[in-house]
């Protein structure tokens, strides 16, 4: 087992580069099984969830290699499998995002039932109800799933939440239709506006991402060039880093992000009495002063996300005053709290809402983390907490976060691995 140890006390500062959008290239890499050449995909962060996504795809026959630091070359072969192995699915849950390539190019995917997680249920009938509506047959049984259709026909969907993942597996499956999908109520990360792109540039017809309406003209068959192409900066990535700032009372600058993209954490910071300074493709961080207390409601984008708010929490369980946080996306994405109590925090979770009583200082302790959320909150805490600590569950972070011990430390963090002799 590895674990991070922290010691607390140590202001961050200085500038920190930011990977790729681990959120946005999973995705790619799934889409790239629907083209007819090869893919060449940049800025891809060396993490766990893409070593698992090289997996999925070599699965299914499609070659894949490291072109160059960062850079991933996919060519997918024409007769793809169809199911990807159980225990990757089990493994990494993004691997859904398969069925919809699939679906189009293969007519046909089986795929091990994806399980619930730490966060909360997660379920994927969104996702099946709209392959249903594109005319595919769904069958679960025996713990697998398995959707065929002789012919995919366009379709007006309305998705009952704007589920990240439903949206971009409709959209794959729609690429090559008969006819015209209407996805309402989509999801607008900018993740879509990126398969929009991708697909995009594989022929695909595909209009409105980034809205809550998107249309997919289905084509034939897709455009058999090479493409080559770069995925945005992992905004989650970058909030934390905004975050482990402000906890830590320290000043970053951030470079080559969206600043757009974190708009709802920057509003939320400068709220708390953080300076934001937003510029063209950076932003600059600086917490000086103990943080105001602040409400927040995470809502799908873009609302205040999700992936930022066991961070945001933690960092508000030392403001000045009560805050009350309300997740309205996961149903469990409270259970680190009890881990940050050991520290000292003084949260008390009410069903979807947490009422945060800011106290002055944490004291380290030995905590674990459920899920990779958590686990980059527990970090927060040790670098503002007095005295040592350490987290169990390094593997997490490392499934999301590329480097993050590495770059913590370049900001002045004490902060090392420890491989515990235990297993
Ligand atoms: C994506 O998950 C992200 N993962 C998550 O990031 C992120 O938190 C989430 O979107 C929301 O932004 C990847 O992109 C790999 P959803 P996804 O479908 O697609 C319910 C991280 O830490 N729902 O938008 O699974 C679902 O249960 C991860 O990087 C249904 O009920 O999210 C949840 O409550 C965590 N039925 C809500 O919608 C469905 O068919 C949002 O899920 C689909 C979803």
């Amino acid at each position: 087992m590895e674990r991070l140890e922290i010691e607390g006390g140590y202001p961050l500062q200085g500038e920190v580069p930011i990977s790729g959008a681990k959120n946005a290239v999973l995705k790619l890499m799934a889409a790239s099984l629907l083209a007819e050449n090869e893919c060449i995909i940049r800025n891809v962060p060396l993490i766990k969830d893409v070593l698992t996504m090289i997996e999925v795809l070599r699965s299914l026959g499609a070659e894949v290699s490291w072109a160059d630091h960062a850079v991933l070359r996919i060519v997918p072969k024409k007769d793809l499998g169809y199911s990807a192995p159980d225990e990757l699915v089990r493994e990494m849950r993004a691997s859904v995002q398969v069925m919809g390539p699939l679906l189009s190019r293969m007519r046909k995917v089986k795929l091990f039932q994806p399980g619930g997680c730490v966060i909360g249920q997660r379920p994927i009938d969104l996702h099946l109800k709209g392959f249903q509506s594109l005319g595919a047959k769904v069958v679960e049984e025996h713990g697998y799933i398995y959707v065929q259709a002789d012919k995919l026909r366009g379709a007006d969907i309305h998705l009952d939440f704007p589920s990240v993942g439903a949206t971009e597996n409709i959209m794959a499956a729609a690429i090559l239709a008969e006819g015209v999908t209407v996805i309402r109520n989509a999801a607008k990360e900018p993740e879509i506006i990126e398969e929009q792109n991708f697909y995009n540039r594989l022929g695909a017809h595909i209009r409105g991402a980034g809205t809550d309406m998107i249309r997919i003209e289905g084509v034939k068959a897709l455009r058999s060039i090479p493409i080559d192409y770069t995925v945005i900066p992992d905004r989650i990535e970058a909030g934390t880093f905004m975050l482990a700032t402000a906890i830590s009372k320290g000043e970053i600058r951030l470079k080559e992000i969206i600043p757009e993209h974190l708009e709802s954490l920057t509003a939320k910071l400068k709220e708390a009495g953080v300076e934001v300074e937003v510029k063209e493709e950076s932003i600059r961080v600086k917490a000086g002063k103990r943080l105001r207390a602040v409400d927040v409601t995470v809502l799908p984008y873009p609302g205040f996300p999700t992936d930022l708010q066991p961070q945001m929490t933690a960092t508000l369980a030392l403001a000045e005053g009560t805050s009350l946080l309300t997740e309205n996306v996961f149903s469990g994405r409270f259970r680190y709290v009890d881990e940050l109590v050991r520290m000292g925090a003084n949260i008390r979770v009410e069903g979807r809402s947490a009422v945060v009583k800011g106290v002055p200082c944490f004291t380290g302790a030995s905590v674990v983390a459920p899920d990779l959320r958590a686990a980059a909150a527990m970090v927060l805490a040790g670098l503002a907490a007095k005295g040592k600590t350490t987290v169990e569950g390094v593997d997490l972070l490392d499934r999301g976060y590329e480097k993050f011990e590495e770059k913590l430390a370049s900001l002045g963090a004490r902060i090392k691995r420890l491989v515990t002799d235990e297993e």
